[in-house]
């Protein structure tokens, strides 16, 4: 059986992701599409409530995004939420105006007073925060609607039509800095739509199971498994659905962290699929030799993974399908959520070309990376996979500085060991989103016992960020820092110097390389 939908009309707006997690995280489900999706795609959907998101624009503005105005005629409730609203209100026979100097200009926190008999603010006290992002103004509301949010500065902050369950709000629900936002957008579904809610990862896991056998039916499906926390929730709920006629083809570029690639092939020995991994570590060092420029040697990993990978398709034969781990959030920022998205990652990017298959499969393709995880553990994958921090597709071939060879892989492998098996250790893993060591090119001089050491130096790095375009340098205790330093020179042959790097993003970036 469907699960109950709601469906989020895209209008451009900065928060239109943050909308679909909150409606996810009240246990409803709930898909974004574009703004100009056709009446009757929007029939077959078959959505219990529609919101319309925020936007740049302005509703009035020659050539700005508008809607056809039957989908006030399908009998649906709607919740327009900033461009949304102002949307509904001009589509209606309402006014929407730039405001002007002194009037309803808004921006930011915003003391707010509802009229808590409206169901979207049923329960809610009648005066707190919202967040507000806009310069223009309902000057005049159109018939059949009542206002029922106002602040000092604007009358106009929220609309309804209860009879025809129309509902209209100036300022964003979606985001934390809105105190009673959640309970806003609860009830819209709860109290307006009629949600029975109980959308849970189970759930999605036995209907992506069965959906996934449905389209294969006894045909082949192939996929690339990089070990990443993507590929490999793609692979098991392929092998729970598929079983035997699922292929993982695992490249093992040598370039993996300590017994890595061993967990990947462990964690899939449960289900009956075939599964390749091919021990490509020695062609790779091979091409790298010598080679010190790091975006040649990101080249040519890349590269050569895809050949590797298009030897063992070939093996293979022609297969039917193609499947990647393409994520929810690729999906919404291509900007068209009905176009497939082929990730540009580096080890995914450009196999189509390669590989003789018929169509792509994208079993995850509806996820957030939460739920990616969350969907992972319902399958049975261990936590250590499900919960693995980023890790770059290009492996530590560009954590080793310079050249990379057998030698410095391994003094690596184990001094990022320590790092990680110290931290876990001391239980301090929130608030480092991502850490690890990498080999500095630099060798220097040391003491240890009575003689001369002249050793490599390794750098640990670890930093703190929601979304790694920036980031902090983590403020790790300088006891944990000690205690690390000192298992590294004294475990790790090779190493004599153990540096922590406390550049932030920018002007530093997470990797080295
Ligand atoms: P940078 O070094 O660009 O890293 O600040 C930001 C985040 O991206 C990860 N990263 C990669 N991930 N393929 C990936 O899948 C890559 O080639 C790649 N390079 C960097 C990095 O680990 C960090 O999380």
């Amino acid at each position: 059986m469907d699960p109950q939908k709601i469906l989020i009309l895209d209008f451009g707006g900065q928060y239109n992701q943050l909308i679909a997690r909150r409606v996810r995280e009240c246990s409803v489900y709930c898909e974004v599409k574009p703004y100009d999706m056709s009446i009757e795609a929007i029939r077959s959907f078959d959505p219990i409530g529609i919101i319309f998101t925020g936007g740049p624009n302005s509703v009035y503005a020659p050539g700005s995004p508008q809607l056809d105005p039957e989908i006030f005629a399908l009998g649906l409730p709607i919740l327009g939420i900033c461009y949304g609203c102002q949307l509904i209100s001009h589509s209606l026979g309402g006014k929407v105006t730039a405001a002007q100097e002194d009037s309803a200009r808004e921006y930011g926190r915003t003391e707010t007073f509802f009229d808590t008999s409206c169901r979207l603010f049923k329960g809610l006290p009648e005066e707190s925060v919202t967040w507000m992002s806009h310069g223009d103004y309902m000057a005049r509301v159109p018939e059949g609607f009542a206002l029922v949010a106002r602040s000092a500065n604007c009358p106009t902050v929220g609309i309804c039509d209860e009879n025809r369950r129309f509902y209209g709000v100036q300022f964003h629900p979606e985001v934390n800095h809105t105190r009673f936002g959640r309970e806003m957008l609860r009830n819209f579904l709860y109290e307006i739509c009629g949600a029975k809610g109980g959308w849970t990862m189970a759930d999605y896991k036995n209907a992506a199971v069965r959906a996934v056998r449905e389209k294969v039916g006894d045909g082949k499906v192939l996929l690339a498994l990089s070990g990443g926390v993507d590929s490999s929730v793609a692979a098991a709920l392929l092998a729970e659905a598929v079983g035997s006629q699922l292929t993982c083809v695992f490249v093992d570029h040598g370039l993996m962290r300590k017994d890595e690639g061993d967990e990947v092939e462990q964690a899939f020995s449960r289900w009956s699929i075939n599964f390749v991994r091919v021990n490509a570590g020695e062609r790779f060092l091979e091409k790298l030799a010598g080679v010190t420029e790091p975006e040649h040697k990101r080249k040519i990993i890349g590269q050569e993974f895809i050949r590797v990978f298009e030897e063992e398709a070939k093996k293979l034969g022609a297969v039917d399908y193609l499947a990647q781990g393409t994520i929810y959030p690729d999906v919404i920022e291509s900007g068209k959520g009905d176009a497939a998205v082929i990730k540009s990652h580096h080890n995914v990017g450009g196999l189509p070309d390669y590989v003789d298959f018929k169509e792509i499969i994208e079993p995850l393709r509806m996820l957030f990376k939460d739920e990616v995880r969350q969907l992972g553990r319902e399958l049975g994958l261990p936590e250590y996979l499900v919960m693995r921090q980023p890790f770059p597709g290009p492996g530590l071939g560009i954590r080793v500085i310079g050249e990379v060879t057998k030698e410095k892989l391994d003094i690596l492998r184990e001094a990022d060991f320590i790092f990680r098996d110290e931290v876990a250790s001391a239980g301090l893993t929130e608030g480092m989103s991502q850490y690890f060591a990498a080999l500095t090119n630099m060798r220097s001089v040391g003491v240890m016992g009575d003689g001369r050491t002249y050793d490599y130096a390794i750098a640990l790095r670890s930093v703190t960020t929601s979304d790694f375009m920036t980031a902090d340098w983590t403020r790790i205790p300088y006891e944990l820092l000690d205690k690390i330093s000192s298992r590294i020179v004294n475990q790790v042959r090779g190493v004599n110097r153990v540096l922590y790097d406390i550049t932030s993003k920018p002007p530093a970036t997470v990797e080295f390389e």
